[in-house]
């Protein structure tokens, strides 16, 4: 049966002590010590019995207003790299846990190390490495011209000695490198196992809540792209970010889960002779610079990635099928989206793309799950087939219903001001009936029903045939 513990706990800050305090050692906080329950978990107990503080579940004895709760302000922390702060939310949360996954080599540590070096300055930090040795560690830092006089290292694999030292230490921010390395002994099982990480996560998670300590925690990715081990550990932490492949040096940490922002944020960074900085207008990132001519298959459109709004060229190739079934080959769109918007345009325009196959890319390599990519998409797959290229710099958004109308966009102002602050001439999308005048010259508006058909016919006298 699980044993049941009484502590005292800062309401404001999560220190567990033994007995109340008037003032709160860790945060100030006069009065704050309130009793609570500790359950005990069986992995748990060998830590525990270690310590003179049980890690268990927090269970509040007193049911008590919302209203009494004290929300401190300030409650964030800059991690000295805007973009990684823009996708936490505008800084890490003090007291989070942050999971961050990515494939390997893709610049996990790299960032982390970087970024809590100079959290180090501010705040007692402790970087957990159990992947690398010291001196690795350290000549990671080196080449990273970083300032390691206050960062502190603790390298370990075993998760009683790592809680131990968070106990002792008391750290206020933490780097766990990686997850799938730690173990317990308490489970008959290597680490990197699932009841490992599970056992682990928990453990970390608990142990960091209590202590108020912000966690970083690095995990490893399956090659489906999820984090390796069960969903278990994303439920647990507070921030789930991704490290995304992007091309050439290119990187994308993706919010696929933030309790303390928008999810879908992402935060653009390029890898270099230095480590990883941050892109200064990542609207941009992603364009392609081209004169003349945009050539066959080739079309711009903008999406909405969490708060911004981010000009990306699609590329799509059709060629003959060798086998006698169409193949559609597209890992950065959707491969269901890409088969209706096909279905769509073979509906509305009479194309006949049967014995095509159909290969989708999306330049500088983001992942767009942005349904108003659907029209862009549609107009490249038809320029592709048809050898056609648009005359005029111009970019197409808007969702398509399955009869091939057009759908408004949200956040169409943000769009547009995108692209015209990147010197496109045209935008195709749908404005709906209550469209500024001012707005019309440079705009196509669609709002007919035959949708896009009549984009298509309207590109007429804006396309030419490719020599
Ligand atoms: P790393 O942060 O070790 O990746 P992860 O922790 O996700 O496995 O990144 C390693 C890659 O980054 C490796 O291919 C070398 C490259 N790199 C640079 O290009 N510049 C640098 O300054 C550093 C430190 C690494
Ligand atoms: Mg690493």
């Amino acid at each position: 049966m699980a044993m049941i513990v009484s502590h005292y706990v800062c309401s404001s800050c999560g220190r567990a002590e033994e007995k109340p305090h008037e003032i709160c050692p860790e945060c100030g906080a006069h009065n704050s010590f309130e009793k609570c329950l500790f359950s005990d978990g069986n992995y748990r107990q060998s830590i525990r019995a270690k310590r003179s503080f049980p890690s268990g579940n927090v269970v509040s004895v007193d049911v008590k207003p919302l209203s009494s709760i004290r929300a401190e302000e300030n409650t964030r922390f800059s991690t000295h790299m805007f973009e990684f702060d823009r996708v936490l939310g505008g800084g890490a949360m003090k007291g989070s846990s942050i999971l961050i996954g990515g494939e390997p080599g893709i610049g996990k540590s790299t960032l982390l190390l970087s970024s809590l070096s100079y959290i180090s300055e501010e705040h007692n930090a402790v970087y957990i490495s159990g992947e690398e040795t010291d001196v690795q560690v350290r000549l990671r830092a080196d080449r990273l011209k970083l300032n390691t006089d206050k960062i502190k290292l603790f390298s370990s694999t075993s998760l009683s000695s790592i809680v131990d030292m968070l106990w002792r230490e008391r750290p206020q921010v933490i780097v766990v490198d990686s997850l799938q390395t730690l173990s317990t002994s308490d489970i008959d099982s290597p680490a990197g196992t699932q009841s490992q990480i599970k056992a682990c996560t928990h453990a970390l998670c608990e142990t960091v809540k209590i202590l108020g300590i912000t966690m970083f925690l690095i995990a490893h990715i399956n090659k489906d792209g999820s984090i390796a081990g069960p969903k278990y550990a994303e439920h647990l932490v507070d921030t789930v970010l991704y490290f995304e492949s992007a091309e050439g040096m290119l990187r994308i940490v993706r919010a696929s889960k933030n309790r303390y922002g928008s999810s879908d944020e992402i935060g653009v960074f390029v890898m270099g002779e230095n480590g990883l900085t941050c892109v200064e207008d990542p609207s941009r990132a992603f364009a392609v610079e081209r004169t003349g001519d945009t050539p066959a298959g080739i079309v711009n459109t903008v999406v909405i990635v969490g708060t911004r709004a981010v000009v990306v060229e699609l590329q799509v190739l059709c060629v003959p099928s060798k086998t006698q079934n169409r193949r559609i080959f597209s890992d950065k769109i959707d491969v269901s989206v890409v088969q209706r918007v096909v279905a769509i345009l073979e509906t509305c325009t009479e194309l006949n793309l049967t014995f095509n196959d159909i290969y989708v890319n999306v330049a500088g390599g983001m992942r767009i799950t942005d349904p108003n990519v659907e029209l862009a998409l549609a107009v490249a797959v038809y320029t592709s087939f048809t050898s056609s290229c648009l005359k005029s710099r111009a970019v197409f958004y808007g969702e398509l219903t399955l009869l091939g109308e057009v759908r408004k966009a949200m956040f169409e102002r943000k769009r547009s001001r995108s692209a015209l602050s990147m010197g496109f001439e045209r935008i195709v999308c749908a404005l709906g009936e209550d469209a500024e005048q001012d707005r019309d010259e440079m705009y196509i508006n669609i709002t007919d029903l035959k949708g896009i058909k009549t984009v298509i016919e309207k590109l007429g006298s804006n396309i030419s045939k490719e020599e």
